[in-house]
């Protein structure tokens, strides 16, 4: 996810450079990889760029100012194609410089459209499916001698999700944008106009926006707002008032990042997901420096990872055991190296860190390729310790997560667990094209219904109001259930400092059951009806024990599973999934449960106590 800024003004208006800068400090929190600004004054375009935080491209405007103008664009970047570099830094150019853009998601197809654009003989300074775009915008500028339309026509050859704002040199006060499954908002201001990723680009100028639909292109001026869709016709637009202020705005008008992010995690499974299969179902690695050979030999797989990542690895090993049938072991990383464990050169370690700094990962990869394993990164962080030191590298999509407790992170872990696990399954011979496709789809499915969660999660807000007092809260999950309970649990330690504790069902008779006391809270994550061993029954089986002894039983349980409704005090339902997929449903309950207790509790939510984003130490 990155912030994107758009200005045009009048000519006897203010520097436009100031007023993308403030915007873009205002969007930061969206990607803090490098960051970049395009003026056009004189006739020509003039543009910076930087890798790093925003400060670093302050101090080089500083000591190599641009000129004067009143057109400007800017963009702070979270890496998805290529890492945190200056030449990856947007805005990106055309050929002969005419042209520069800026982008916002992913361009599935950008592979294909690059390959064609070198045979005809383009070339290229950066590894990013932007400068790919730069380049087919300004060729059918060239053709059509329309920059509105130029951008209609490449916004239909491109796939996957963007939003692109172009500046041209001989269209001046001029700005043009188009989006596809990524958020572009304009703002009407008096005598110039404003776009943006969200409203926090323009907050300080503006407070009237409007809200661009999916497949739309907006030009913008000082005094003119045109929106037309990819069709060329004018296209309906939604105009509303914001009613935030400047703090609230860079939260998209959430009360704190945490719930943003819960809410943001449709969008961060799909873009995990997006253009990762090709047409063959072979999955595209962001790196990849181990060979399909190296792979199929493998005959154990190490999932290491800390606090929530290492629950990500526990629902990776249920879905890569099933799928692989290679032997999968699940290892924290601050216990990995200490137990001597058994790694040669056929076993391929997957360190999962969202940061790609924890100390304890980084330590258990660095133990581990010392034995002579391969290691695979599932990391959301570009440029990171991690991925620069294992041999291939699964980004996830998640864009930057600034609340200190992970959520939308883990369900793009997840995600992208899955997908190393049908990888491996196809390269190894596991499953064929076909059956892969078939979980792809379902996958594909997943993002509308963690939605659909999240539209119902009130009862469940009220339910954490109520229970605010609450001092001991205990989690149950069976199979894949069972890493989400300890995933709910550690969300309500560190949210809202409550001693909870996750337990796999079957463990409950073998001791812990001696907890429960009248009362006393427990979560039960119960598996589909449809899954296997009956699994479904033993749970219930668990459910009837505490509720025996007086516990309160909070049931999360799959839509049209009425087994469970006698057994519950509160039931919530999720939509239906394939069994191995019900992590990406049945975890959103829980963080919106903590989340919410803990706001409850007048806590500090995106920065709880005692915690750090990334440990950086041992
Ligand atoms: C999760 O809510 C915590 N913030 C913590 O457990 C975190 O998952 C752990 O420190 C690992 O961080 P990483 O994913 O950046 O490696």
């Amino acid at each position: 996810m990155c912030g994107i800024v758009g200005y045009a003004g009048p000519v006897d208006g203010v520097d436009a450079l100031g007023v993308v800068m403030e915007g873009l400090r205002r969007m930061e929190y969206r990607g803090y990889d490098s960051a970049g600004i395009v003026v056009q004054a004189q006739g020509a375009l003039a543009a910076r760029k930087k890798a790093g935080k925003l400060a670093n491209l302050e101090e080089l405007l500083s000591l190599d100012p641009l000129p004067l103008a009143v057109t400007a664009v800017g963009h702070t970047r979270w890496a998805t194609h290529g890492g945190p570099t200056d030449e990856n830094a947007h805005p990106h150019h055309s050929a002969d410089g005419r042209l520069a853009l800026v982008h916002n998601g992913i361009i599935e197809n950008y592979a294909a459209l690059r390959a064609q654009l070198v045979d005809e003989g383009a070339s290229f300074t950066s590894e990013t499916d932007t400068e790919i775009a730069a380049h087919l915008v300004a060729r059918a500028y060239d053709e059509v001698g329309d920059l509105t339309e130029a951008m209609r026509l490449v916004a239909n050859q491109l796939q996957g999700a963007f939003t692109l704002l172009a500046l041209h040199a001989d269209v001046p006060g001029t700005v043009v944008g188009a989006r596809r499954n990524s958020p572009l908002v304009v703002g009407r201001g008096k005598g110039a106009n404003f776009l943006g990723s969200d409203v926090a680009a323009f907050i300080e100028h503006t407070r009237e926006a409007i809200e661009l639909g999916q497949d739309q292109v907006v030009t913008i001026t000082c005094d003119s707002i045109e929106v037309i869709d990819f069709a060329g016709a004018p296209a309906t637009t939604r105009a509303y008032h914001v009613d935030w202020d400047a703090r609230a705005a860079e939260k998209g008008g959430y009360p704190n990042f945490m719930a943003k992010e819960i809410d943001e995690q449709p969008r961060a499974v799909a873009d995990t997901l997006l253009g990762r299969m090709d047409q063959r179902g072979h999955l595209a690695l962001d790196e990849l420096r181990i060979d399909a050979s190296a792979l199929r030999s493998i005959d154990k797989i190490v999932v290491i990872g800390c606090g929530t990542a290492s629950y990500a690895g526990q629902v990776a090993k249920y879905a890569i055991e099933h799928w692989c049938r290679v032997p999968t072991e699940v290892e924290l990383g601050s216990e990995f190296r200490y137990r001597d464990p058994v790694v040669t050169a056929k076993t391929l370690v997957v360190a999962i860190s969202q940061s790609g700094e924890t100390m304890d990962t980084l330590m258990a990869v660095r133990h581990a390729r010392e034995q002579g394993a391969k290691v695979l990164a599932i990391c959301n962080t570009h440029g990171s310790t991690i991925p620069r030191e294992a041999d291939a590298v699964l980004y996830t999509h998640a864009g930057p997560e600034v609340a200190v407790a992970a959520t939308k992170s883990f369900l793009a872990q997840v995600a992208a667990c899955y997908l190393l696990g049908l990888y491996l399954a196809q390269l190894r011979g596991n499953k064929f094209e076909d059956e892969v496709r078939a979980i792809l789809a379902q996958l594909a499915r997943v993002p509308d219904q963690i939605q659909q969660v999240l539209n119902s999660m009130e009862p469940v807000r009220a339910l954490a109001r109520q229970m605010a007092d609450a001092r001991v809260v205990l989690f149950l999950g069976r199979h894949v259930g069972f890493p989400v309970a300890m995933e709910g649990a550690l969300k309500l330690k560190e949210l809202a400092y409550i001693h909870a504790e996750g337990f796999a069902g079957g463990e409950l008779k073998h001791g812990p059951i001696a907890l429960i006391e009248p009362g006393l809270p427990v979560f039960v994550v119960v598996p589909s009806p449809r899954g296997r061993d009956s699994l479904h029954g033993k749970v219930i089986s668990n459910i009837q024990e505490i509720r025996a002894r007086g516990a309160r039983t909070i049931v999360i349980a799959e839509e049209g599973d009425d087994a469970v409704r006698p057994y519950a005090d509160t039931l919530i339902q999720v939509p239906r999934t394939p069994t191995l997929l019900a992590p990406l449903v049945t975890t959103v309950p829980l963080q919106v449960f903590a989340v919410e207790l803990a706001m409850a509790k007048g806590h500090d939510v995106d920065q709880p106590r005692n915690l750090a984003k990334s440990v950086t130490v041992e």
